[in-house]
C-alpha cells in the first residue's frame, strides 16, 4: 500500500506486532517514518528501516509491561500511541473450558491490555496527547460457538475503551476501539480450520488480509481521525489494493 501517512518520528507501541495485522501495520509505520516498539511473546521480522524494535513482552505480565515500557521511553524518548492486538483465542465450549483457559484468555486479551495502558497513560496525560486503539471483534457482539473467553474478553475491551475514552477526553487523547473484520491471519487459521465457518465467510463476507486493515488503523492514529470513544468496523474484506 502507498503510504499516504507521514508518522513524522513518531514513537508506537503494538503490542502482538510480531504477526499478522500488528506486523503489517508496524511495517506501514515505519516505512511512514515513526519509530516501532513490538511487544510480543515471539520475534517479529525486522524492518528494512531499522525502525522496528522487538521487545520479548508477555502483556498478562504487569511488571514486565512496564519495564519493557519503561525501556521504550529510556531508548526512544516518548510513547505517542498504543495499539493493543495481543490476544489468543481458545476454541473449547462453555462445559469443557478448564479454569486455566479461561484466565489465560482474559489474562491475555483484557488484563494486558489495562497493564499496557497503564504504563503508557501517564506520560500521554503529562504531554497531553495521545493515540489508544484496542481490537474489538465481531465474535465480541455476535459471540460463535467455542469462542466464549475470546468473545466475551473483546466485548469489555470495547466498553473498556469508552470508559477509557471519556476519563481522557479533555486531555487530548483518543481512545478507539477497531474490529478488523475477517483476516486471515495464524490466530484466524488456528481457530478457522479449513471448510465449516471458513467457507461461510469466504462465501459471504470475503477473507482479508493483514494489509488490508493497516489504512483504517493508520487513519485512527492520524491526526484526521478526531473521534473518540467509537468503534471502527471493517465489515467486510474489501482489499486497500482493490480501490487504488
Ligand atoms: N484475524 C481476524 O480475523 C481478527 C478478527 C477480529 C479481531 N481480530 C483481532 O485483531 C488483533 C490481531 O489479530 P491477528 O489476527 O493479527 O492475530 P495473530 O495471531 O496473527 O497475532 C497475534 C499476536 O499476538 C501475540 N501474542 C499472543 N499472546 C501474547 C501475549 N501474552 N503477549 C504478547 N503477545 C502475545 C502472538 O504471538 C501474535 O504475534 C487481535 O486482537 C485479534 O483478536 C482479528
Amino acid at each position: 500500500m502507498k503510504a499516504r501517512f507521514d508518522a513524522d518520528g513518531d514513537v508506537l507501541i503494538i503490542t502482538g506486532g510480531a504477526n499478522g495485522i500488528g506486523a503489517a501495520l508496524a511495517g506501514a509505520y515505519a516505512a511512514a517514518g515513526g519509530t516501532v516498539a513490538v511487544f510480543d511473546v515471539r520475534r517479529g521480522a525486522d524492518h528494512p528501516s531499522g525502525r522496528v524494535h522487538h521487545y520479548l513482552v508477555d502483556v498478562s505480565d504487569r511488571d514486565r509491561v512496564l519495564a519493557a515500557v519503561a525501556e521504550v521511553r529510556a531508548e526512544h524518548g516518548r510513547i505517542d500511541a498504543l495499539v493493543a492486538g495481543a490476544a489468543v483465542q481458545p476454541r473449547v465450549n462453555v462445559l469443557e473450558m478448564d479454569p486455566g483457559q479461561w484466565r489465560r484468555a482474559l489474562a491475555v486479551n483484557l488484563d494486558g491490555v489495562l497493564w499496557c495502558v497503564q504504563a503508557v497513560l501517564p506520560q500521554m496525560l503529562s504531554r497531553q496527547s495521545g493515540v489508544i486503539l484496542v481490537f474489538g471483534s465481531g465474535l465480541g457482539s455476535a459471540g460463535h460457538p467455542g469462542a466464549s473467553a475470546y468473545a466475551a474478553s473483546k466485548a469489555a475491551l470495547v466498553a473498556f475503551a469508552k470508559s477509557l475514552a471519556a476519563e481522557v477526553a479533555t486531555d487530548r487523547i483518543r481512545v478507539n476501539a477497531v474490529f478488523p473484520g475477517v483476516v486471515d491471519t495464524a490466530q484466524f487459521r488456528a481457530a478457522n480450520p479449513p471448510g465449516g465457518e471458513r467457507e461461510r465467510w469466504e462465501r459471504s463476507t470475503g477473507i482479508g488480509v493483514a494489509e488490508d486493515v493497516v489504512g483504517p488503523l493508520l487513519f485512527l492514529l492520524s491526526p484526521a481521525a478526531a473521534m473518540t470513544g467509537s468503534v471502527l468496523t471493517r465489515e467486510r474484506a474489501f482489499s486497500a489494493g482493490d480501490l487504488s
